[in-house]
């Protein structure tokens, strides 16, 4: 699977808060087998985001994107907006999961207003900033990364356990 993160702040963009989260979401994922292609620190405006992200989509053809960042209530906070603006398709499913996982951790969970959505044969991911919330949320995404992934390819993700079963029945 080809990935990439997006680190969205400000102070960091400016090189002012040294990006913790994006490298912690680069590990995870190339634990996880992913091929990181890319991994960029983006300013917190909308515009900017948009841009990376449809970059990251459309050329580099990345099958997934994890942002991080930019998620809560502040003003300059638009990582949802400008990912709400570039998909095609809701995944309100995947949303859901990460906010009602993350609650169990923090109630502050509910002030993320993360988005999960489709771009094309990409999809995307906004995680809240902090190191400690990229690895909670990888943790809620992660069993579904690769079929999610598969599907989006218009790959079968039931064709190994076909292979194995007499009937074909999944
Ligand atoms: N989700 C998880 N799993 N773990 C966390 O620690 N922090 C919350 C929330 N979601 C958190 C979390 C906090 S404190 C905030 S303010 C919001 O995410 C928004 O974070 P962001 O503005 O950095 O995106």
């Amino acid at each position: 699977m080809r990935a990439a993160v997006v680190t969205v702040s400000d102070r960091s963009s400016r090189g002012e808060r040294p990006d913790v989260s994006g490298p912690v979401l680069r590990a995870l994922l190339e634990a996880a087998g992913a091929e990181v292609a890319e991994a960029t620190i983006v300013p917190d405006d909308p515009a900017v985001i948009a841009q990376a992200l449809i970059r990251l989509a459309d050329e580099v053809r990345c099958e997934l994107i994890l942002t991080t960042g930019g998620t809560g209530l502040s003003p300059r906070d638009t990582t949802p907006e400008a990912t709400a603006q570039v998909i095609d398709k809701n995944v309100p499913g995947m949303e859901e999961a990460i906010r009602q996982e993350s609650l169990k951790q923090t109630p502050f969970a509910m002030l993320s207003r993360g988005v999960a959505g489709v771009r094309g044969r990409t999809l995307i991911l906004n995680f809240p900033g902090s190191p400690k919330a990229v690895k909670e949320c990888f943790a809620v995404v992660a069993p579904v990364l690769s079929h999610a992934v598969k599907l989006l390819r218009d790959e079968n993700p039931y064709a190994m356990h076909q292979s194995t079963s007499v009937t074909g029945d999944k």
